[in-house]
């Protein structure tokens, strides 16, 4: 049975079912260029663990693909001399293979606490808005697929979002929804954090350590400093 695009289930992160854009007659293999970063992530592994290299050589499947496909978890798995259904373990364990088709663009809305105390909810409220989709759905084009994820490591920079690989942080609804018209029109955007407020993570109130500009001499440092 076929699942409809846009749709969550339960059974999303365990079971595959074929579909006319992910089953196995489906031919995939590395492009020149990907087979040549992927004999260099080979080379990092002792030939007898070469198993080892499953993820990196997932994910560049997945970067070229798209997504991970059942036809790039094959290939990994005749690539590694593994039995499939261990790359399938793989693949379906950890949460940043993604399975299914994505859109060009994957927003990432972080919902955790400090996120959500921070605002996430009125940013998810503005994208789902603009973009009239919901987590889980990818828009008509193929431009977006919206996912709610857990932390992103980024909290003291909440609320936040990443799309693709890079991150945006500190985020207003109009601010995001900006980002997401540039785009939508091919524009470039700025990743980081919205506004200019901050450069990096330091406080709101401003940079409270680190201040002066000469290089920090260890030598000065007595015991009574410790
Ligand atoms: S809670 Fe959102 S990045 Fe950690």
């Amino acid at each position: 049975m076929s699942r409809p695009m846009g749709l969550r289930y339960s059974t999303i992160v365990a079971v595959h079912r074929d579909t006319p854009q992910n089953n196995p007659s489906i031919p995939f293999e590395f492009t020149t260029e990907n087979m040549e970063r992927a004999k260099d992530i080979l080379q990092k592994y002792p030939p007898q663990y070469k198993k080892a290299a499953v993820m990196p050589l997932l994910d560049l499947g997945q970067r070229q693909l798209g997504f991970t496909s059942i036809s790039v978890m094959n290939y990994v798995a005749k690539l590694l001399e593994m039995p499939p259904m261990r790359v399938y373990e793989v693949a379906t364990f950890y949460t940043m293979y993604n399975r299914d088709p994505m859109g060009k663009y994957h927003i990432q809305l972080c919902t955790t606490t400090p996120c959500q105390l921070c605002g996430s909810d009125s940013i998810m409220e503005a994208v789902t808005k603009h973009l009239n989709i919901k987590p889980g759905q990818t828009t008509p084009d193929g431009m977006f697929t919206l996912s709610e994820v857990e932390c992103l490591g980024a909290c003291v920079n909440g609320p936040m979002l990443a799309i693709n690989d890079d991150y945006y942080e500190d985020l207003t609804p109009n601010g995001i929804v900006k980002v997401i018209s540039k785009l939508q029109k091919g524009e470039k955007v700025q990743p980081g954090v919205e506004g200019g407020g901050r450069s990096t993570c330091e406080p709101k109130s401003g940079q409270k350590v680190l201040l002066s500009k000469e290089p920090f001499d260890v030598s000065t440092v007595t015991r009574s400093d410790l």
